[in-house]
């Protein structure tokens, strides 16, 4: 089954609204038409520009889509600080990662957190980018495979095979991301293929072949297309060259690199 590419900037916490809209406007100068057809093009702003951004995309009808970094799993309540998943939602809102690394390092999200938020952003009608990943110390210990699926085993709890189909997933290496170290494309190509298999034992063939498994860590102009020549890598996860409109643009274009 042809997978549509997914190609996502994740700008962490940078960028305040103004920059956003800035940002935006730089990069869709440099994108063509073919580029969006050839991938999905996501951005994903800190909440704060999320409403700038879907404005912007709506004025000047860009093929452009959102993505969020976070929400809580609840619709709503006293739950100070915290943005729900139907607030998202209207917004207009696609994509929503759940459990980045960085959330779960700094944060304290478990598996059964993010399980509790990848359901609730599938019940909002948006998509979950599920992050899963291992540390150094655990790809030194041979245990790689093992920790991420144990994280996707833990994080899709009661989810059903037909919400499987159209998710997708990021294998980000925790050692990769912001290290300027990427996996190379066959120790990512491996691990994004054990993702696929390990949905496949655990859902159907059928659904793991609809997932879209991203490769993040260290994705920049210079590596993009030899990762996405890779038959299991469907995407990427860009965090660092997303801040920057001609690199993210660049890898954009990797089909025609
Ligand atoms: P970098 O591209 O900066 O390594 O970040 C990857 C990442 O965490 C994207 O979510």
């Amino acid at each position: 089954m042809a997978r549509t590419p997914l190609i996502a900037g994740n700008w962490k916490m940078h960028l305040n609204h103004l920059e956003a809209i800035q940002l935006v406007q730089q990069l869709t100068y440099h994108l063509e038409p073919r580029d969006y057809d050839a991938s999905e093009i996501v951005v994903i702003p800190p909440f704060t520009a999320l409403r700038s951004i879907q404005t912007l995309i709506e004025n000047d009808r860009l093929d452009l889509v959102l993505g969020a970094q976070n929400c809580h799993w609840e619709d709503g309540g006293a739950f100070t600080g915290e943005i729900s998943p139907p607030m998202l939602a209207k917004l207009k809102v696609a994509y929503v990662l759940c459990g980045h690394s960085e959330r779960r390092a700094l944060f304290g999200e478990t598996d059964e957190i993010v399980n509790r938020k990848v359901r609730a952003v599938l019940a909002a009608g948006m998509t979950p980018i599920l992050c899963v990943g291992e540390t150094l110390e655990q790809r030194e210990a041979g245990d790689a495979e093992t920790v991420v699926r144990g994280q996707l085993a833990g994080s899709l709890e009661g989810v059903g095979a037909e919400q499987v189909t159209g998710m997708v997933v990021a294998y980000e290496p925790v050692w990769a991301i912001g290290t300027g170290r990427t996996a190379t494309s066959t120790d990512a190509n491996d691990m994004c293929g054990a993702v696929r298999a390990a949905l496949g034992e655990r859902f159907t063939g059928a659904a793991a072949e609809g997932v879209r498994v991203q490769y993040g860590g260290s994705v920049k102009p210079g590596n993009v297309a030899e990762l996405m020549r890779q038959p299991e890598i469907d995407g990427a996860l860009v965090g660092g060259a997303s801040l920057d409109a001609e690199d993210f643009a660049v890898i954009c274009r990797h089909h025609r690199l």
